[in-house]
């Protein structure tokens, strides 16, 4: 059975053998922005688990914008040659190595989720400066809770564009292929597309095409930065609590394919804490968005949230939704699920999507067990090394 989960895509000249993302997921393990041995563990074995693309976390491109003080940096070139590492071993192992590139606004300076995700006013030892800045388009705070940032001059603005393009750059020098722009979740360029925490009065604010400028902007200096044969991918709250629906959505997704984005990654929320929880959550409760970002902007779209069962995200693909399935939770779960998905959905060599020192063994396994016959003796195999 030809599975479209697992039939190959090409996005520019960039191929994944498969239709299976892991979605950025934060590890809070870094040091002063610098990564270590947890994120190469963490990463490699999605990629020898057989995902089609391995995103790194988001990954920030000023220091002030870091979430909490382990957040991932990459804004300083002495980042490239420690990310190479982690590029490589995702391209070992036949994944497409992604990065996602991000900046926090108002929504920085916090402590990690298992303590509490608290505002911080003093942080030793990271890479901030003398002080630890928030900045956003207004000077307006997420919630009562957390300080309101300081509203970020015309200087500030071209500067944070040029950082997103610089992290692109040094993205390309480490080696990843992928790159995914955040900007949803309440961080930095969500802050600007919505009208509770932007009260600009300057071209950056006010109509709904100022609001996404600063998007825009951001979109064009990374597609800039960022070599025309790799794919540029953006994450979006297609809603959130307050204002931002998807017809917004479909606009921006139209303006951001002309920048040269190619996929737009269609999660949702974060503006506020007000009403996080007020949507259902069940299976693939943000399908909905990808599919008509995609059949509206045409463009091309990911899926995420809550896809858990391969039937599910073969769904998802042959109905037409989207063009790509993103996972987080569940691959942290089960960092294999694309072995798993490939033997559920009947594919003629599950296996050959992992490494043969995984592969020869799990084929012989499946074929004791079940009694199928052995696509490594049939020569099927791609990878014999
Ligand atoms: C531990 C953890 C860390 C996350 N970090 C990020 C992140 O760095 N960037 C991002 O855009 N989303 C992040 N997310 C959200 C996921 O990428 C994903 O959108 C969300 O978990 C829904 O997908 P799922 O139901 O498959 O987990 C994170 C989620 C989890 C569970």
């Amino acid at each position: 059975m030809d599975a479209k989960l697992f039939t190959p895509i090409k996005l520019r000249d960039i191929t994944l053998r498969n239709r299976i993302v892991l979605s950025p997921m934060l590890t809070y393990a870094a040091d002063g922005g610098h990564l270590n041995d947890t994120h190469l563990i963490h990463l490699g074995k999605f990629a020898a688990g057989g995902s089609g693309l391995v995103f790194v976390e988001s990954t920030k491109v000023d220091p002030r914008g870091c979430t909490t003080p382990r957040d991932l940096g990459l804004w300083k070139d002495e980042y490239i040659e420690p990310m190479k590492r982690i590029a490589q071993t995702i391209k070992h192992y036949g994944s497409v190595a992604g990065i996602q590139l991000s900046h926090s606004g108002r929504k920085a300076r916090r402590s990690v989720p298992w303590e509490g995700r608290a505002p911080l006013d003093h942080c030793p030892g990271v890479d901030h400066g003398e002080e630890w800045e928030l900045i956003g388009p207004s000077a307006i705070a997420h919630s009562a809770k957390f300080a309101p940032p300081r509203a970020m001059t015309q200087t500030d603005i071209d500067f944070v564009v040029n950082a997103w393009a610089q992290a692109a750059r040094r993205a390309d020098a480490a080696g990843f292929d992928v790159v995914e722009i955040h900007g949803g979740h309440g961080y930095l360029i969500h802050q600007f597309l919505s009208t509770t925490s932007n009260h600009r009065t300057d071209q950056y604010g006010g109509s709904r095409e100022n609001r996404m400028r600063f998007a825009q902007e951001v979109a064009t200096a990374v597609r800039a930065a960022w070599p025309a044969s790799k794919p540029l991918f953006f994450r979006l709250s297609a809603v959130d609590e307050t204002d931002w629906n998807i017809e917004d959505s479909i606009a921006l997704g139209k303006v951001l394919k002309a920048c040269g984005v190619d996929v737009i990654d269609c999660s949702s929320g974060g503006i506020s804490d007000e009403s996080i929880n007020e949507r259902p959550r069940g299976y693939g409760y943000q399908v909905e968005f990808a599919s008509r970002i995609r059949a509206e902007s045409e463009v091309m779209t990911m899926a995420v949230g809550l896809i858990v069962h391969s039937d599910q995200a073969e769904e998802i693909l042959t109905s037409g939704d989207a063009d790509l399935v993103a996972i987080g939770r569940e691959l942290l779960h089960n960092p294999n699920w694309p072995i798993d998905a490939a033997q559920k959905l009947g594919i003629a060599s599950p296996f050959s999507h992992v490494p043969a020192v995984y592969g020869y063994w799990l084929e012989k396994r499946a074929s004791t067990k079940f009694g199928q016959p052995s696509t490594w003796q049939q020569g099927i195999h791609t990878d014999k090394k």
